[in-house]
């Protein structure tokens, strides 16, 4: 499943690929997203989610891809300007013209979806989702119970929390490099803290030595034991990793496992880098009539 307007040139090798493969494409459930707006000057991102910028970005997706549809299209952040109900009425806009054929959401708030789905159903909300991040279960969100009301699919994003779940990063200085910022802006992974959470993810690879599995393959099997509405997205660069990520699939966590899993888990420190940035679960404005 790639991604997005500000995800590089991957719209444009994926396109390449479609070019010479056509035949796939059938085969191939294919979703992008729109809504954060890459600045060159200073460099950083801004959130759009006005009617205007849906409409550029999914015709410009769809040149980049080659191809007359997507299958699903998310919103990818509310800017909390634009109410919901006019985004939701643009992506209607866009189904109709047989230019999408689902609508999903992405870091939305509970009011959110359930404002979205009375303009028109929502297929799925992509929102962070791991063992180490379990936020949209907490009375305070409800996030996860509302999805489950609406039946609306959970797609969890960074599924193993950024690569920390996987029990690669040994050290700060794995992730403290050019083209690697993790370490300096992940709060798990900040000094004081990484030191505490990497006795816990220890831990953790005890279970995963237990039934026989990889830790990675043990974080994916937690999330897919969440339900069979729950669709964890990990990314790999490796075709090999994204095999063995596959494994998951075959992985049997027993209740009790699960249930170890979240009491060790409770005990990691930092926060989700999302709530840092001011758009985690994100509201918009009452429509005006
Ligand atoms: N909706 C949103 O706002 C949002 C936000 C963030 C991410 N996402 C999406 O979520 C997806 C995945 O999230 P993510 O990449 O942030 O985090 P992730 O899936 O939790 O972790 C990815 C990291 O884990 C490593 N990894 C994967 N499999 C591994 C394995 N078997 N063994 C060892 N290391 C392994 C990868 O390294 P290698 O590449 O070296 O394998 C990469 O560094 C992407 O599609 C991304 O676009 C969406």
């Amino acid at each position: 499943m790639p991604e997005a307007d500000k995800y590089g040139d991957s719209e444009d090798l994926l396109g390449k690929w479609f070019a010479a493969n056509p035949e796939k494409r059938k085969d191939i459930f294919l979703a992008t997203k729109f809504g954060i707006k890459a600045i060159k000057t200073p460099p950083g991102n801004m959130m759009d989610s006005s009617p205007e910028y849906c409409r550029e970005c999914i015709d410009r997706s769809l040149i980049r891809l080659g191809l007359p549809f997507v299958d699903l299209y998310y919103v990818h952040r509310l800017d909390k300007i634009t109410p919901i109900e006019k985004t939701m009425r643009t992506m209607v806009e866009l189904k109709n013209a047989g230019k999408i054929k689902y609508i999903g959401l992405s870091e939305c708030s509970a009011e959110s979806l359930r404002r979205a789905y009375a303009v028109h159903p929502v297929t799925c909300v992509q929102v962070e989702y791991s063992l180490l991040c379990t936020e949209i279960e907490s009375p305070k969100r409800r996030l996860l119970e509302v999805a489950r009301e609406l039946e609306v699919a959970i797609v969890c994003y960074s599924p193993m929390a950024n690569g920390f779940l996987t029990g690669t990063i040994r050290s700060r200085a794995d992730v403290i490099k050019p083209g690697d910022l993790r370490g300096n802006v992940l709060p798990w992974l900040k000094e004081g803290n990484f030191e505490k959470n990497i006795v816990v993810l220890d831990q953790i690879a005890e279970i995963a030595k237990k039934n026989g599995v990889t830790l990675p393959q043990l974080s994916l099997a937690w999330l897919l034991a969440q339900g069979d509405d729950v669709f964890p997205i990990p990314g790999s660069s490796s075709i090999q990793r994204l095999d063995q990520n596959l494994q998951s699939f075959e992985v049997a966590l027993s209740e009790e496992d699960e249930l170890e899993m979240r009491r060790l888990a409770k005990g990691i420190v930092g926060g989700r880098f999302q709530e840092l940035t001011g758009y985690a679960f994100g509201d918009t404005p009452a429509l005006e009539l």
